[in-house]
C-alpha cells in the first residue's frame, strides 16, 4: 500500500482515564495506524477493548494522554478554536443508533444540510436543493426532505445519517458499529452503497464492528485490538486463513459459519476481558492464551512485521524485527 497516500495516521495514541485517586484505566495503549486514501481499514475486538474511544480521539472529540493524529502530515491534536472546528470537515462519524444521533425535531432536509450551514458553506434557500441531491446519492426519494427521523426505518436513517456525513466532503469517515442495529439485508445494502461512495469519492473509510467476518469481507486491513493494544494487523482477504494471533485465532474460531464442516476444532475464547485499571506487565491476552510462557507474564510483545503488511504481538513467533 502506497505509503504517501495516507490520510490520517495514529502515531503512539495513548488514552487513560483516571477513575479514583489510585486508579488509572488504559482504554487505549500506544496505537499506531494508518488510514489510506480510498480504502476501507476494519477495527475488530470484544466489547470494551477500546475502539469507540480510540476513534473519538482521532475525530478530536476525546483528547490523548500522549501521542499524536497526523492529518494530511500535520499534528490535529494540538489544534484549538476555528482551527479544530475546521478540521471536523475532513473526518466525519456515523454512529450505531441514528435515532439518537439525529435531532428528532428537524427536517430531513434541516439535518443534512446543518453541518454546510454551521460552516457557512451555502444560504438557506439552497437547502432543498442540497437536500435533494444527497437523498438521490444515499438512495432515498426526495420526499423524505420534509420528513422527521422518527418516521423512518432504521436503514432509512441511517442513509440520512450518511448524507449528513458526506455534505462536508470528508476524506475520512469512520463508522462506529453504524451496521450492527441493523438487520442482516438492511446491513448489506448500506454496506453496499459505503461501498460504491467509497470507489466514487475515493473517501477512506474506518470500520468499527464486533462482527469479525463482515469486517474482513469488507476492508482493505483489519486490525484486531485487545484490552487497548492493536495485537495484530493484516489484509482483510488474509485474515480468514492467515492470522497467527491466538487472540485473533480465538475470534475467528468463535464464528459459526453456515454449512460448516462439524469436525472443525471450536477453540474458543474463554474467561473474561481482564479488567483494563492497573493492568498487570507483560502480554495483554496473557490470562486468556493457552500458549502463555513466563516471558509473557513479564514483558509486554511489541507489534513486529511478521510478513509484508502483516503485524503481530506475540512472543511466540518467529520474529524479531521491532516496528
Ligand atoms: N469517559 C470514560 N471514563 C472512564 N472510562 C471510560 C470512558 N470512556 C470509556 N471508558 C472505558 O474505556 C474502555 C474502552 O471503552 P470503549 O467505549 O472505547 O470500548 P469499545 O471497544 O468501543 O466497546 P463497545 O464494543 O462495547 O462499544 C472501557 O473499559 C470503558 O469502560
Ligand atoms: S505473547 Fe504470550 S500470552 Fe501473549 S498472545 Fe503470545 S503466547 Fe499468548
Ligand atoms: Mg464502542
Amino acid at each position: 500500500m502506497c505509503e504517501n497516500n495516507a490520510i490520517l495516521e495514529a502515531q503512539n495514541l495513548t488514552k487513560k482515564f483516571k477513575i479514583s485517586k489510585n486508579s488509572t484505566l488504559t482504554a487505549c495503549d500506544d496505537i499506531s495506524l494508518k488510514f489510506y486514501q480510498g480504502k476501507t481499514l476494519g477495527i475488530v475486538g470484544e466489547s470494551g477493548c477500546g475502539k469507540s474511544t480510540f476513534i473519538k480521539m482521532l475525530s478530536l472529540i476525546t483528547k490523548p494522554t500522549s501521542g499524536e493524529i497526523m492529518f494530511r502530515g500535520c499534528d490535529i491534536t494540538k489544534l484549538k478554536g476555528e482551527e479544530k472546528r475546521n478540521n471536523h470537515s475532513h473526518i466525519q462519524m456515523i454512529f450505531q443508533n441514528p435515532l439518537e444521533a439525529l435531532p428528532p425535531r428537524m427536517k430531513i432536509r434541516d439535518i443534512i444540510c446543518e453541518p454546510l450551514l454551521n460552516f457557512k458553506k451555502i444560504k438557506n434557500h439552497e437547502k432543498d436543493e442540497i437536500a435533494r441531491k444527497y437523498l438521490e446519492m444515499v438512495e432515498l426519494p426526495e420526499e423524505f426532505a420534509l420528513r422527521y427521523p422518527h418516521h423512518m426505518s432504521g436503514g432509512q436513517r441511517q442513509r440520512i445519517g450518511i448524507a449528513r456525513a458526506l455534505v462536508l466532503e470528508p476524506e475520512l469517515i469512520i463508522c462506529d458499529e453504524a451496521t450492527s442495529a441493523l438487520d442482516v439485508s438492511v446491513q448489506k445494502n448500506i454496506i453496499e452503497l459505503l461501498i460504491r461512495l467509497q470507489k466514487q469519492k475515493q473517501i477512506s473509510i474506518g470500520f468499527i464492528c464486533h462482527d469479525i467476518v463482515l469486517v474482513s469481507q469488507i476492508s482493505h486491513q483489519v486490525a484486531v485490538m485487545y484490552l487497548g493494544n492493536i495485537v495484530e494487523i493484516l489484509p482483510g482477504k488474509d485474515l480468514h486463513k492467515y492470522a497467527i494471533h491466538p487472540y485473533t485465532k480465538g475470534l475467528l474460531h468463535s464464528v459459526f459459519y453456515l454449512g460448516m464442516d462439524k469436525s472443525t476444532k471450536i477453540d474458543k475464547l474463554t474467561g473474561e476481558v481482564p479488567s483494563p485499571v492497573n493492568l498487570p506487565n507483560g502480554c495483554p491476552f496473557q490470562s486468556r492464551c493457552s500458549d502463555a510462557k513466563q516471558l509473557c507474564r513479564e514483558i509486554k510483545p511489541k507489534l513486529r512485521e511478521y510478513q509484508e503488511g502483516h503485524m503481530v504481538a506475540c512472543h511466540l513467533l518467529p520474529i524479531d524485527k521491532p516496528v
